[in-house]
């Protein structure tokens, strides 16, 4: 952890607040890089507008360190902590304890200190259909999920767990086909066969990284040409927050729901979990980190 950790956790603290004391319950984010991951804005809000006595750090943590680290914070009773890029593999093998879900999204993003154990939860899927939830947009039907990577395999579980039909396609066939088999359902398709699909399908996935920072990397107009005009099409990238997947689909007419939500939802489960509280996915939560993506 080093130099940036001093920096990052005063700049943290500063930000949550004066009323740290011994009761303070404190949790953060493990990732290296992490200085980008707006977590401990979003928890640290939340501490503040519900009154809780708690704190969310940054801790930025070299991969060859984690487990160490890991057993570190739990010794030095922190109530858990979030895990991002790159460690969310290695979470799992590092857990004590993996609820279901974490299991079946093969990888952890929230991890829960209790009594000595190391529990470790994947709150992306859940996130993901909460954040559709809130937009009223119905989990049924048929969902075609663009990509197989980590966020793809866990919207693709949470989608058939609520009793979708899933398509996943990715530019690397094999691993939307590895996807399928790990998860015991769904269907996998070549990527040049997608858009073809689009008239039978009632929402559109973008779980791959196209889209982050603006760049295209594909015509997503003319591949929405055969949508059907009740496809909701939402995009789980969220710099920017309209991508190019989003701007085409609202240039068509349909629906779309962006990726900030499901940040502020797979979110929420930890915060519970740690401070005790349900904190609420306002519009000064969005406000907050909209403004920080600018
Ligand atoms: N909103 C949220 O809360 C949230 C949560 C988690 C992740 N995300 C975002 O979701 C995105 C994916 O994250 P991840 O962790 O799943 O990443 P990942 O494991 O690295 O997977 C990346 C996926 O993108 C595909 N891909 C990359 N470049 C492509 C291109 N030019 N054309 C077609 N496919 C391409 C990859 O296909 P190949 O297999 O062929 O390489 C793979 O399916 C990231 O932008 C991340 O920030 C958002």
């Amino acid at each position: 952890m080093g130099r940036a950790f001093g920096a990052s956790v005063a700049e943290s603290l500063g930000k949550a607040g004066s009323m740290i004391d011994g009761h303070t319950k404190l949790a953060g984010v493990m990732g290296w890089p992490v200085e980008h991951s707006r977590s401990p804005m979003m928890h640290n809000h939340w501490c503040r507008v519900n009154g809780v006595n708690g704190a969310y750090v940054p801790l930025p943590t070299r991969p060859e360190g984690f487990d160490q680290a890991l057993r570190g914070l739990a010794a030095a009773g922190f109530q858990g902590v979030n895990v991002t890029i790159p460690h969310k593999e290695a979470a799992m093998r590092a857990c004590d304890e993996l609820t279901p879900t974490a299991k079946r999204a093969g990888a952890v993003n929230t991890i829960c200190f209790v009594a000595g154990r190391i529990i470790g939860d994947c709150t992306d899927g859940t996130g993901f259909c909460d954040n559709l939830g809130a937009h009223d947009v119905a989990i049924a039907g048929r969902a075609l999920i663009l990509g197989a990577g980590g966020a793809a395999r866990a919207v693709a579980a949470a989608l058939l767990d609520r009793g979708c039909e899933v398509v996943i396609t990715n530019r690397t066939l094999e691993r939307a086909e590895g996807l399928v088999g790990a998860l015991g359902g769904g269907e996998a398709v070549a990527w040049y066969e997608w858009p073809s699909l689009l008239s039978g399908c009632s929402l559109l996935v973008n779980a791959t990284s196209m889209g982050m920072g603006g760049k295209p990397g594909m015509d997503w107009d003319s591949a929405l040409r055969e949508a059907a005009p009740g496809l909701c099409v939402t995009d789980i990238v969220y710099t920017p927050r309209e991508t190019p997947l989003v701007l085409a689909a609202q240039a068509r007419g349909l629906r779309t729901v962006d990726g900030l939500g499901m940040l502020v939802h797979q979110a929420r489960a930890g915060f519970r979990a740690w401070f005790g509280v349900d904190p609420e996915a306002d519009h000064t939560t969005f406000d907050l980190l909209a403004a920080s993506l600018r």
